[in-house]
């Protein structure tokens, strides 16, 4: 008994300082994204490694006051090169998840939507392609969904517009390849919702009427799809903060009294 005691003194002193069991999960879902990046030309990840550097203290990783919860991954930036590992759906107290600028290829998970605290997500300018997966509209508190500049195909799935998160803020889906229409439906609302990018893409059909009901939109960039039916200026006559309106390249027609 007293051996095995000293043992786990031992184990302790030489483990450091203590260490919350919750923090060790989620240092081995890092981990585990670790392994899916292939290439990092700058050295990021080297203090990702197990001399005693404490996670909170990798490049990138914000804790909590108290340690014991990741809140926070940016690695944007970096030339990461590799997949976005699915184990980053253990990293349950994240916030803000940026990953933009490297060059992160094959499929967003869809594991992602399990991050139900999430305020940003920014996966922009990676090589991701793919469909945007609908548990993305699973995140409920989102403010930040940036996803432009990718290799994204498909439609914009409904949920994302619809059953998303009603303090969308900003939502950038623009330089990509997807189609289909801008899934706004009637019942649904995105009244926080102050920037809408969805420019260079393959979107047909028409502006929803319903997006008149988003009264705080300051910026809306549709250019360069396969949009069509009337100049939509009946809709943004309603939004009195529109500082920034693009709709070139599409297929609108305009009549006298609606055009803007
Ligand atoms: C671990 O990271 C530290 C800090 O970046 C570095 O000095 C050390 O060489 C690394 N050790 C290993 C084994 O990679
Ligand atoms: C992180 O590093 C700083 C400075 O090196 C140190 O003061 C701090 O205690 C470290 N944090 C943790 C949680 O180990
Ligand atoms: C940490 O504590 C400081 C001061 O108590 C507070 O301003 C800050 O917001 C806290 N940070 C987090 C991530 O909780
Ligand atoms: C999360 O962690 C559990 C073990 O704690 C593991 O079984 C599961 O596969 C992990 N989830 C993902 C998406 O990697
Ligand atoms: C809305 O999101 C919840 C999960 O938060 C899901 O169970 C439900 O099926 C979703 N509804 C629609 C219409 O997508
Ligand atoms: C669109 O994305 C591609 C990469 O997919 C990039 O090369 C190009 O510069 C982007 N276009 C604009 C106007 O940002
Ligand atoms: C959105 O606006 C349409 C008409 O533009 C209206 O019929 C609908 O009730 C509104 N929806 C919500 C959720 O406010």
């Amino acid at each position: 008994m007293f051996r095995f005691l000293c043992l786990i003194i031992i184990l302790f002193v030489v483990s450091g300082e203590e260490v919350s069991p919750r923090i060790v999960k989620e240092r081995i879902s890092l981990l585990s994204f670790r392994s899916g990046v292939v290439l990092d030309p700058e050295g990021a990840l080297e203090s990702w490694n197990s001399s005693g550097v404490h996670v909170c203290n990798w490049t990138g990783v914000k804790c909590n006051n108290a340690s014991d919860h990741v809140v926070q991954l940016d690695l944007s930036g970096l030339s990461l090169r590799g997949r976005i590992s699915p184990a980053l759906a253990n990293l349950s107290s994240l916030l803000v998840l940026d990953l933009s600028r490297n060059f992160f290829e094959g499929h967003i998970p869809a594991e992602l939507g399990d991050l139900l605290q999430l305020r940003q997500l920014s996966l922009s300018w990676n090589l991701l392609g793919g469909n945007i997966p609908e548990e993305l509209g699973f995140l409920h508190h989102l403010v930040y969904l940036d996803l432009g500049s990718n290799r994204l195909a498909g439609d914009i799935p409904v949920p994302l517009f619809c059953n998303g998160s009603s303090s969308l803020e900003y939502m950038d889906l623009s330089n990509n390849s997807l189609t289909g229409e801008i899934p706004l439906k009637n019942e649904c609302k995105l009244g926080a919702l102050r920037f809408l990018l969805l420019w260079s893409n393959r979107l047909v059909g028409r502006v929803p009427r319903t997006l008149s009901n988003s009264t705080n939109l300051e910026w809306l960039d549709l250019e360069s799809n396969m949009l069509s039916g009337e100049l939509p200026s009946e809709i943004v006559r309603k939004m009195p903060k529109l500082q920034f309106l693009y709709l070139s390249y599409n297929g609108f027609v305009s009549h006298d009294d609606s055009s803007r």
